[in-house]
């Protein structure tokens, strides 16, 4: 195992900052000033989502981003032209291709990339031409995962979401099954020499077990850390968040530590 697997990587996503800003509009609270204290508090890189409607975050708020922000900018994208325009303008670290129309997703959430191939692969191929990182968010399901290892995209974001709800309702035995299916996947995707990112919905209940997969090499986590920054802060948000993924990564003997 390498030592960039040891530690596993949060990314902290400040979508949800921009979202209470636009509920009043105007500058408050401000998204970079968020990625800044993030960025204090141990995050390992932002991640932010351009979305089409523009309902949170702005082309501003990524320009500023990309300018302040001394950490990898992880940005979540469509694959739809007017995206890959920007993300070719501003050049940041990495792009995670994700659906955001019906059609683009699987049942269940993930970018269909084993459904998508013809649409996603000229996107795959010019983000990495210009040297953008490119992940593409799929649920854990091998042809999604062989799919994207056919595009030679270097990196998959595995949905956690259907773990999180089953955690969330409560139910052990579907959680238990759904973080099987995000292991054989992380395991599976590894083989096949693609880099393991997993995220959405984590909390800091849930993240343990992910973080205990020896495959995943990055978290990106938003609406729970926003959310609990409400309470107690975002810096002790993060912070707690990165002792539960060290928590869990030293149980299950994943770490150096
Ligand atoms: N990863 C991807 C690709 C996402 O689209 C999102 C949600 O925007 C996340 C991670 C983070 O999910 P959450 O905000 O539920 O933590």
């Amino acid at each position: 195992m390498n030592e960039d697997r040891l530690r596993l990587r949060l990314g902290v996503n400040i979508d949800h900052v921009a979202t209470i800003r636009n509920a009043r509009g105007g500058r408050h609270p401000d998204p970079v000033r968020a990625a800044h204290m993030a960025v204090e508090a141990g995050a390992d890189g932002i991640t932010a989502h351009l979305r089409e409607d523009r309902r949170h975050i702005t082309d501003d708020d990524i320009a500023r981003l990309s300018a302040e922000i001394d950490r990898p900018l992880n940005l979540e994208m469509a694959a739809t032209e007017e995206m890959l325009a920007i993300a070719l303008r501003h050049a940041p670290h990495a792009a995670c291709i994700v659906p955001e129309r019906r059609e683009e997703r699987t049942t269940e959430g993930g970018l269909d990339v084993a459904g998508g191939h013809n649409h996603i692969a000229p996107f795959v191929a010019r983000l990495a031409e210009a040297g953008i990182r490119v992940s593409l968010f799929i649920e854990p399901e091998a042809r999604q995962v062989d799919a994207a290892a056919g595009l030679r995209a270097p990196v998959v974001e595995l949905h956690t979401g259907a773990y999180c709800e089953a955690a969330l309702a409560g139910d052990g035995p579907r959680r238990e099954r759904e973080l099987a299916r995000l292991r054989q996947a992380a395991a599976h995707a590894a083989e096949a020499g693609l880099e393991v990112h997993a995220g959405h919905g984590l909390t800091f209940e849930t993240v343990g077990g992910v973080a205990a997969l020896p495959a995943v090499a990055e978290l990106n986590i938003g609406h729970f850390l926003i959310g609990e920054a409400i309470f107690g802060g975002l810096d002790s948000a993060v912070r707690r968040m990165r002792a539960a993924i060290d928590t869990a990564q030293r149980r299950a003997g994943v770490s150096p530590g």
